[in-house]
């Protein structure tokens, strides 16, 4: 009877969180109780050897990476590597131009696209926060069902540098109208340029074009400039040339940053929605012209 009463002591000992603390009691148990069952003198054994083992691993693998460095010293002394240097911290240069995403859509958008919608200003604004040149970036009209996904969703958002959250409609923040453009593959004219002391605005909608020219009618009520972006004289595409929130917002900030639309157009705009470059056809034709 007192022999299972200790096993079953035992096992009580021998099933603490970790293994150093399971050592550290075992220890104490042993030592505290002379008359604990063998098996668990046994087990003690077993403890004793691994931690044995383990700490001869760690001094094996302290002594490799000693040698290691030393060995890379020595090449870097006799001139076998490249002397060390410091990362070279690249000092941004703010654009004035701003760049908003509107959010005042939420009833047009399901819950899926909702989510879709948070991911791509998820995306918009690290590819502002990565630039050299990074733009005043809004998300305005801010509430409803967005909201309530950050703030169930997004970790830190409430602690995201260098961009505006409002409530308030970029007609409310920017009350000077002759100078914002919304942007719409749906307008007539077409961007050539940007002027760095202009608002620009994306339309916060995920619709997979069911709501064909809702921007271009909002831009017309409120009396402001439309324009879209000046794919076609760069790229051709395969199907109508609209674009996801994230991925206009990437091709401003990376105008603003090099002044090249072909080089965002390629770089932004996935590969499998155009043909080929404008320039890569000028390639390919004096190839097979004179070739
Ligand atoms: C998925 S689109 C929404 C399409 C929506 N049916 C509309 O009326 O514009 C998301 C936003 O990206 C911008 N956008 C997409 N393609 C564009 C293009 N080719 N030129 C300019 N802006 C574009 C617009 O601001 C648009 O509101």
């Amino acid at each position: 009877m007192a022999t299972v009463e200790l096993v079953e002591q035992d096992k009580r000992v021998l099933a603490p969180e970790t293994e150093e603390s399971s050592f550290e009691i075992l220890t104490q148990y042993v030592s505290d109780d002379a008359s604990s069952s063998k098996s668990t003198r046994c087990r003690l054994g077993n403890h004793e050897k691994r931690r044995m083992d383990r700490e001869q691993y760690k001094a094996l693998l302290k002594e490799k990476d000693q040698k290691r460095k030393e060995e890379r010293r020595r090449r870097r002394e006799a001139g076998i590597l490249p002397p060390r240097t410091k990362p070279v911290k690249i000092n941004k240069y703010p654009s004035p131009m701003s760049l908003v995403i509107d959010l005042s859509f939420d009833e047009l958008m399901t819950d899926k696209e909702i989510t879709d919608l948070s991911n791509q200003m998820n995306r918009s604004y690290g590819a502002n926060r990565s630039s050299w040149r990074p733009v005043r970036l809004y998300f305005t009209s801010f509430g409803g069902r967005i909201k309530e996904r950050f703030m169930s969703k997004v970790k830190d958002w409430e602690r995201w540098k260098d961009v505006t959250f409002t409530e308030k409609s970029f007609e409310e923040v920017f009350v000077d109208t002759s100078k914002i453009t919304y942007l719409t593959a749906d307008a007539d004219d077409v961007l050539t340029d940007l002027s760095e002391d202009e608002v620009y605005v994306i339309g916060g909608l995920v619709d997979r074009n069911r709501h064909k020219g809702v921007c271009l009618r909002k831009a017309h009520d409120l009396g402001i400039a439309a324009a879209k972006l000046p794919i076609s004289s760069y790229i051709t595409m395969k199907t109508r040339s609209v674009l996801t929130v994230n991925h206009v917002a990437e091709i401003m900030i990376s105008y603003v940053n090099r002044q090249n639309w072909e080089k965002a157009f390629n770089d932004i705009i996935p590969k499998r929605k155009f043909h080929l470059s404008i320039t890569q056809i000028g390639v390919y034709a004096t190839a097979t012209t004179f070739g």
